[in-house]
């Protein structure tokens, strides 16, 4: 059908018809906001890069979690700036760590807020790998038992989900393997199966202080330039027991995105990265853009490719946006 018989505009011309044929809906359930707890007390302090976003200890990071849950934010996700870092960070897996005394503390005064954990060495290895060290790179196998002991310490801390970052082979089994062994068999894994070395990690570094002391990541995160190795990804996590698969970052890969929600059926998640946020804060903060149209957009674009939870560090003000309608 070409025009005249056809015109795309007759769908377009008022609100209530683009109401009806609108595809796509964004809600405050499909939101995940990120937070990082750092070790102390009296602590709010804003990363530079990333404008209202804090470093804070627990009594601050409680009250956040608090607001976040009053909008309707189902979940947070936790990162750690432990008060010390060592070489095979030992805060990561410590009963009485950062993250370990983060969790019981939100779980304690916000009991219906989810709290997923990120799970990785980075921000608690004094080089800043993502793992154990070994010859000069980071060395899969010994990190994979570190990876499931600090799975485990996080979810007898109170952990609702818990999320590997550290793209090792094989830790979605390893962590699987030690939450069934221990009674946790109802505990999702959300794995961060196609996570890219990517720049726009810069402000979240500097968030969680996890800049490696050395070389970079790309013997661990995935190339930008593939797209089949995505898939291989997901496979694997998948069939090691993922029960719901991230794709990471967002923007320059909703064409990832699509690819496994035309390939998998788990649950997918995506995140907005810092590197993301930034940006937008940065052009909104010279009158460049209008930041609620734009973040709007960016979100149903991402659930458009096929997310359905979506990690960013927008969520407060989306949740605010969606509630005024
Ligand atoms: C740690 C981790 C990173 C992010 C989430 N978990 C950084 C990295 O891999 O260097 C990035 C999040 C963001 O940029 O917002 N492995
Ligand atoms: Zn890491």
């Amino acid at each position: 059908m070409f025009f005249p018989q056809f015109r795309a505009r007759r769908i377009r011309g008022n609100e209530i018809f683009r109401r009806m044929v609108s595809e796509t809906t964004l809600s405050v359930s499909d939101l995940v906001y990120p937070m990082f707890s750092a070790f102390g007390s009296g602590i709010k302090k804003e990363i530079s890069s990333m404008p209202g976003i804090y470093q804070q200890s627990i009594e601050h990071i409680v009250a956040e979690a608090r607001e976040a849950y009053n909008l309707g934010i189902p979940a947070v996700l936790l990162f750690g700036i432990p008060e010390t870092k060592d070489a095979v960070g030992s805060d990561a897996y410590s009963e009485t760590g950062i993250i370990q005394e983060t969790i019981r503390a939100i779980k304690r005064e916000v009991p219906g807020l989810a709290v997923i954990t990120d799970v990785c060495m980075c921000e608690y290895t004094d080089h800043g790998h993502c793992g154990i060290i070994k010859d000069g790179d980071v060395d899969n196998d010994s990190t994979l038992e570190l990876l499931a002991r600090e799975a485990l310490s996080h979810v007898r801390a109170g952990a609702d989900m818990v999320a590997p970052s550290d793209m090792m082979d094989g830790r979605v089994a390893a962590i699987r393997e030690v939450l069934d062994e221990h009674g946790f068999d109802k505990i999702p894994i959300m794995s961060y199966a196609v996570k890219y070395a990517s720049g726009y990690y810069g402000p979240f570094r500097e968030a969680a202080e996890s800049t490696p002391q050395f070389g970079d990541r790309r013997s661990y995160q995935m190339d930008p330039a593939n797209r089949l190795e995505a898939l291989r990804e997901a496979a694997s996590d998948i069939e090691e027991g993922a029960d719901i698969i991230m794709v990471k970052p967002g923007l320059p890969y909703l064409d990832i995105l699509r690819d496994l929600r035309n390939e998998c059926n788990l649950p997918l998640a995506v995140y907005n990265v810092s590197g993301e946020y930034s940006m937008v804060k940065a052009a909104a903060a010279q009158g460049w853009i209008d930041e609620e149209r734009v973040v709007l957009e960016t979100m149903i674009g991402f659930k458009r490719a096929g997310a359905d939870i979506i990690i960013t560090y927008h969520a407060k003000d989306v949740a605010r946006w969606l509630k005024r309608g």
